[in-house]
C-alpha cells in the first residue's frame, strides 16, 4: 500500500520578529507535481512563510520537511543546490547587471549553461536583450527574468512570492501561463498571492491565510465555490 509522500511538509510553523507573531502554527503540504497556493491580504504572513521554507528567515518553532528531509534549519544557499528555489516578492533582479549576468546568478553553484539556454528558449525576449542591463526591462519582463533566474537552478520545488504584483492584467495572464507551464513540466509550485481568485483558479489546493493563521483550506475549486471564503477573502 503506497501513498504519495508530500515533497514539502510544513508543520506548526511559527515566525516572529521581536514581539510580532507573523506566522502562528501554520501547517500545509504540497504533493509532488502539484500547484498549491497560499492566499491572504497584505500582512497575513505569506512572505514570512515562504522565507522560512526557503531558509531566509529562521523559524521560531515548527518543522519543515523537503523530500523527506528535515530542512528547518538549512540555509538558503544549500536549499537552492538541493532544488528548492524561491522567486522573491518584488522580483529582486539586479538592475545594473545584464540580463545574462542575472541568469548566471541563478546558477552560480553549477555554472549550468544549458539551463540558461533553456530559459532563453522559454523567454525569447530575454535572449534578444541578454547583454542589456536588467533595469531596462519592463515590470513584466523583469518578472520573467526573476522566474527564469530561478529556473536556471533546475528546481524541483519553486516558491513564487506574489509574481503578479503590480503588473497589468495582460501581463498577469502571461505570468500565470508561465506558472502553469512550470507545473506541467513536473516542478512542484507553491504560489503566494494577494490575487486570491486568480491563484485559486490555477491551483489544485489552497490555503487562506489571515493574521498569520490558516483560516480555510481545501481543494482550490471548493474554496472558490465556498460562500464564506468568497465573501470574507475574495471580495464580491
Ligand atoms: N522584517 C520584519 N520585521 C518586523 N516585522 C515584520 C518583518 N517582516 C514582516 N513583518 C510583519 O510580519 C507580518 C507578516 O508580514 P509578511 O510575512 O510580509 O506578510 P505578507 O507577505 O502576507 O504581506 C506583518 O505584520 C509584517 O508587518
Ligand atoms: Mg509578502
Amino acid at each position: 500500500m503506497s501513498t504519495t509522500e508530500p515533497i514539502l511538509k510544513v508543520e506548526d510553523l511559527v515566525v516572529t520578529y521581536g514581539r510580532v507573531e507573523a506566522v502562528r502554527k501554520v501547517s500545509f503540504e504540497a504533493l509532488p507535481g502539484s500547484l498549491i497556493t497560499l492566499v491572504g491580504a497584505n500582512g497575513a504572513g505569506k512572505s514570512s512563510i515562504i522565507n522560512a521554507v526557503s531558509g531566509i528567515v529562521r523559524p521560531k518553532s515548527g518543522r519543515i520537511t523537503f523530500e523527506g528531509r528535515d530542512i528547518t534549519r538549512t540555509q538558503a544557499h544549500t536549499l537552492v543546490g538541493e532544488g528548492l528555489v524561491q522567486v522573491p516578492e518584488g522580483r529582486q533582479i539586479l538592475g545594473t547587471l545584464t540580463i545574462h549576468e542575472n541568469l548566471q546568478l541563478g546558477g552560480w553553484h553549477t555554472n549550468d549553461a544549458a539551463a540558461i539556454q533553456a530559459v532563453y528558449e522559454r523567454f525569447p525576449v530575454l535572449a534578444e536583450r541578454r547583454d542589456l542591463p536588467a533595469g531596462a526591462l519592463s515590470g513584466g519582463e523583469q518578472q520573467m527574468l526573476a522566474i527564469g533566474r530561478a529556473l536556471v537552478a533546475r528546481p524541483t520545488l519553486i516558491l513564487l512570492d506574489e509574481p503578479s504584483m503590480g503588473l497589468a492584467p495582460k501581463i498577469v495572464d502571461e505570468v500565470f501561463r508561465v506558472i502553469e507551464e512550470i507545473r506541467t513540466s513536473g516542478t512542484t509550485v507553491v504560489l503566494v498571492e494577494q490575487n486570491a481568485r486568480r491563484a485559486l483558479r490555477a491551483a489544485d489546493h489552497g490555503y487562506v491565510l489571515a493574521s498569520g493563521e490558516i483560516a480555510h483550506e481545501g481543494r482550490a475549486a471548493d474554496l472558490l465555490a465556498d460562500e464564506r471564503v468568497v465573501q470574507a477573502y475574495l471580495g464580491v
